[in-house]
């Protein structure tokens, strides 16, 4: 009796203890991944383990405590924190303790947990989310800043994420380039010492540098091997992504809002929420990593991503500045002729004091030149109506040319400086999306143009200048915000024409790729790649926004660009992406006009594998004079494979490309499509069966020694 006794008092002592142990591990899963938090007998809280996803309970406690979580600036640390305040009595330090945690279903059905931590010594609470989408393996983490002291704090550092890596090598891969030569990857191993991707631009997160990375563990990763985090940051302004490995080999990732002169002033009671980061990890290299991103994002993500997307002709490339409504009703005809979904009418169609004529004036009028378009824009949708294709227009809601009657009437809603000389990218300036007015403004002119044209059915929104000249009118004393405020008014902005026009689909443009984060995806069905349409340069832009974005959202467009590759080719190359012409069509001959009409209908009936199926990049361009990609349905019933000879060498042996993501127990009808009117012969000419297993382990004889030759390939189980 006295041993029973004796052992329930030991066990009733523990039990706290062992609540405490169960308290004091978070773990959070999806399909294959781990991540796992503890909190130490400090009560700080510690980052244990991220990787494969651990199963076993008991293997959770030999898991060594880690590194803290979310490091603060003026403690013990001797690296990046991912947090700085400086408090009211001006003391910066910070030092978390965990409070509780809580884990709840999110609304898009999703497992958030959030972790609530806070300094033992101030009133300041930091809550860190992590929302785990478990059969896409994503991760979407955020923070959530407050505190309740007397008088503002000052946030000089706010991470949206901090991670933790131990590895023998790390191999970093970014996206930089420049207007036209967009997403350029480049791998660099990470020794000690600091790696920092960052922007300043203000308006747009990019130009010289994408919102995100690869990150390979070990040793590089390639298409289909190798343990590779790929991560990005849902912010439409200067992002920082910081890479320090210390002198034990130990890196942490930080990731967030630049925090370049944007000093926050945090009133008691405020949240100050960072953006999103998002990443996944796959072990099965880049390409799984990849078709991660592009299932969520279809799934969770973008504006309209279950949705199927339209085909469109556009008139920049063609006409320019220089058309009236004889010209865009004939395109209008022409849309239809070709089998195109929208007609979309681009710069040059406002302004009227200062018509739009050119870049140089005109930019925040927004109405018809009078001498372009006398009947004005509903002449324009009723012309469409009666062609039968959509219309779009072109906006550029957030900039003005100075020599607009924009600018004379309000110049203190625009950014400059009030003291200096104004220095313009493309003759224009950046309106200041801090103040609510400006808001208002950029705001109705989606809603006037709505509300007097409510036919138009299309809007491809330009965002062509970073912020220059910077300084808010309406900010006075609180500079420091602009770079974050002028991103939350255009979120406010875009929340707005979302609110009232949710089943209207826009194109997100910003002088070519600038602007491609997936939390202005959020309002946006697609993305402008690159104002480069040449298609062998195409080849690798579109490569390189594959890594993270899905085909639907990537915007590629026939063109001009380059005549000395065939229309087939540049159709060919278009067609991996979302479809759109912007190229004098009746300027084709009747075999290139046969071709594009039989192109657009292939395009239509592939949509669903192209659009919303499994991509698997075969053979990489920056690898070779060739390039193959395939997409694959859900099913694994029908497949697209794109193949391309960029610049064979003379007499080059070629090698069968072999597919991924078949069946290989099913059988397959392998058939060439997209074929030039006149073109003879060619191997899947006629229709061929294998089996999945023939295809991915031989492969199919795609590519050639000719230069700029493409094939696209059907294939269909059987
Ligand atoms: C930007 C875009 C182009 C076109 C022009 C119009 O450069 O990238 O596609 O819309 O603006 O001025």
């Amino acid at each position: 009796m006295m041993n029973k006794r004796f052992y329930l008092i030991i066990w009733l002592c523990c039990l706290p203890l062992l609540m405490m142990a169960a308290t004091r591990q978070i773990k959070i899963d999806t399909n294959t991944l781990s991540l796992v938090f503890q909190v130490g007998d400090n009560g700080r809280f510690y980052q244990s383990y991220l990787g494969k996803r651990l199963h076993s309970q008991t293997d959770l406690s030999q898991l060594a405590l880690g590194t803290e979580a979310y490091i603060t600036h003026g403690m013990e640390d001797y690296f990046e924190p991912a947090i700085h305040v400086v408090h009211n009595d001006f003391n910066s330090s910070l030092l978390l303790k965990y409070q509780s945690h809580e884990v709840k279903q999110a609304s898009d059905g999703a497992s958030e947990t959030i972790v609530t931590l806070q300094d033992d010594k101030y009133p300041v609470t930091v809550k860190l989310h992590y929302v785990a989408y478990v059969n896409e393996d994503i991760i979407k983490t955020f923070t959530e800043i407050s505190h309740q002291e007397k008088k503002p704090v000052e946030l000089q550092k706010f991470a949206s994420s901090m991670l933790h890596f131990n590895n023998a090598h790390y191999y970093l891969t970014e996206f930089s380039g420049d207007w036209a030569e967009e997403v350029r990857p480049a791998i660099q191993p990470l020794f000690f010492g600091k790696k920092v991707i960052d922007t300043k631009l203000g308006s747009r997160a990019d130009m010289f540098v994408s919102p995100f990375f690869q990150l390979a563990l070990g040793q590089e990763a390639t298409e289909t091997n190798g343990e590779v985090l790929l991560g990005t940051l849902g912010w439409t302004g200067n992002f920082q992504f910081i890479f320090e490995v210390n002198q034990l080999n130990g890196l942490r990732v930080i990731s967030g809002i630049n925090p370049y002169s944007s000093a926050y002033t945090l009133n008691p009671n405020e949240v100050f929420r960072t953006p999103d980061f998002y990443f996944t990890y796959s072990f099965n290299g880049t390409g799984e990593a990849s078709r991660n991103f592009h299932r969520w994002a279809r799934k969770y993500q973008i504006k309209d991503g279950d949705k199927t997307r339209f085909t469109l002709l556009n008139n920049w490339e063609n006409t320019s500045f220089n058309f009236n409504e004889e010209k865009l009703v004939s395109l209008m005809g022409e849309a239809k002729d070709f089998g195109l979904d929208i007609f979309l009418l681009d710069d040059g169609w406002f302004g009227t004091k200062y018509p739009r004529n050119d870049d140089r004036q005109g930019l925040g009028d927004w109405t018809e030149i009078k001498d372009k378009l006398p009947h004005g824009v509903g002449y324009l949708t009723e012309a469409a109506k009666q062609k039968g294709v959509k219309f779009g227009i072109w906006i550029e809601p957030e900039m003005v040319n100075p020599k607009s009657e924009l600018y004379e009437k309000h110049p203190d809603w625009v950014i400059h400086l009030p003291n200096r000389d104004e220095y313009y990218f493309r003759n224009q300036l950046v309106l200041d999306l801090s103040n609510p007015q400006v808001q208002d403004y950029v705001y109705g002119v989606v809603d006037g143009l709505m509300t007097k044209y409510p036919e138009i059915a299309f809007f491809k929104w330009d965002c062509n200048s970073p912020i220059t000249n910077i300084y808010s009118y309406y900010l006075k004393e609180k500079q420091t915000h602009l770079y974050i405020d002028y991103v939350r008014g255009l979120y406010n902005v875009l929340e707005r024409v979302k609110a009232k026009y949710p089943n209207l689909p826009m194109m997100l443009c910003s002088g070519g790729g600038a602007r491609t984060d997936y939390e202005a995806l959020k309002y946006f069905t697609e993305f402008w790649a690159s104002d480069n349409t040449d298609p062998i340069e195409r080849l690798y832009i579109q490569w390189g926004y594959s890594q993270v974005f899905p085909s639907k959202v990537i915007c590629a467009h026939v063109t001009s660009w380059n005549r000395n590759t065939s229309i087939k080719f540049r159709t060919d190359v278009a067609m991996m992406g979302k479809l759109g012409f912007d190229i004098n069509l009746s300027g084709l001959n009747a075999d290139e006009a046969t071709f594009c009409k039989q192109a657009v209908k292939n395009y239509n009936a592939l949509k669903p594998v192209i659009l919303d199926g499994d991509m698997y990049r075969l053979v990489s361009p920056y690898e070779g004079n060739h390039t193959s990609t395939m997409y694959v349905s859900e099913n694994q019933n029908k497949a697209v494979v794109f193949a391309f000879d960029i610049h064979p060498r003379y007499s080059e042996a070629v090698w069968p490309v072999k597919l991924q993501g078949l069946n290989p127990n099913k059988q397959y009808r392998v058939q060439e499509i997209n074929r030039m009117p006149n073109a003879r012969g060619g191997q899947y000419a006629e229709p061929k069966t294998y089996s999945g297993e023939y295809l991915m382990q031989v492969g199919l004889n795609l590519f050639s020694a000719y230069g700029t030759n493409s094939r696209v390939i059907e294939v269909t189980a059987e």
